[in-house]
């Protein structure tokens, strides 16, 4: 098993450069947060009273434009790092039924950290950092945590199956990149710092999308699809 400890997101450093820079790093950030909203929207937002749980919560930027949809719903946010949970408790801060644990992916597999279950559970740019084996075994302990009809939504990097896609996805991932470090007047070679960082067997674990789905789909998630893909960053999830 790995250990949260030993990552990058265990330093306060990394994990500040990250929110500060996210909507760089991340391909069409905004997009996927509104189709975020719409897949919430669509199946999630007609049920009476509804209890979400975002794995990896960073900065809670991802509860929180759910929040905004429906100021309503119960929220738990789950992360390792202390530092990245006040950052999300400060910007929930004014919201009602938001509960915050720190834990680490690794203690959500291997003790009983999650209480109850929920309508949705999402993730955003977490659970890559975790070996295909532990991705499965986090993907089951989901599965057990969400009542019947409820959704699983993963948004994450993954390896592209081929070399030649990865130099295309690459090439991509580099061409977003670019034209926004002009805007923002980021200095160094940006782009190969972190395309090695996404990568690095350290810290970062991403595996091929099908892999993923097929993981769902043999622990009994139904409805199983990518519902957005851009390069090397995907959506995907399913329903129980
Ligand atoms: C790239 S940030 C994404 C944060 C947020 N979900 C977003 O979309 O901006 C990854 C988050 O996952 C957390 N994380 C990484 N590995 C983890 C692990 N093994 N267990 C729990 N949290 C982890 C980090 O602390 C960090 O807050």
């Amino acid at each position: 098993m790995t250990e949260f400890n030993k990552s990058k997101w265990a330093k306060a450093e990394f994990s500040q450069e990250y929110v500060e820079n996210s909507d760089i790093y991340v391909v069409e950030r905004r997009r996927l947060l509104e189709i975020l909203r719409s897949f919430y929207n669509h199946f999630i937002n007609n049920k009476p009273k509804i209890n979400i749980l975002d794995l990896g919560c960073g900065d809670g930027i991802i509860t929180h434009e759910l929040l905004k949809v429906n100021n309503s719903m119960s929220t738990t946010l789950i992360d390792g790092s202390e530092n990245m949970l006040n950052k999300a408790k400060k910007r929930l801060n004014g919201f009602n039924h938001t509960h915050f644990i720190k834990a680490s992916f690794q203690e959500i597999i291997d003790k009983n950290i999650i209480q109850g279950n929920f309508d949705f559970i999402v993730s955003s740019l977490a659970i890559h950092h975790l070996t295909m084996y532990e991705k499965k075994a986090l993907f089951r302990s989901i599965y057990s945590h969400l009542d019947t009809d409820g959704y699983f939504l993963n948004i994450d990097v993954v390896l592209a199956p081929t070399e030649a896609l990865e130099r295309w996805y690459l090439l991509l991932w580099k061409e977003w990149i670019d034209e926004r470090k002009a805007v923002l007047k980021i200095e160094g070679n940006y782009f190969n710092e972190i395309s090695q960082k996404y990568k690095d067997p350290v810290n970062d674990k991403p595996d091929i999308l099908d892999t993923q789905i097929g993981a769902l789909k043999s622990i009994g998630f139904k409805d199983v699809d990518c519902f957005y893909k851009y390069g090397i960053f995907t959506m995907y999830g399913g329903k129980k």
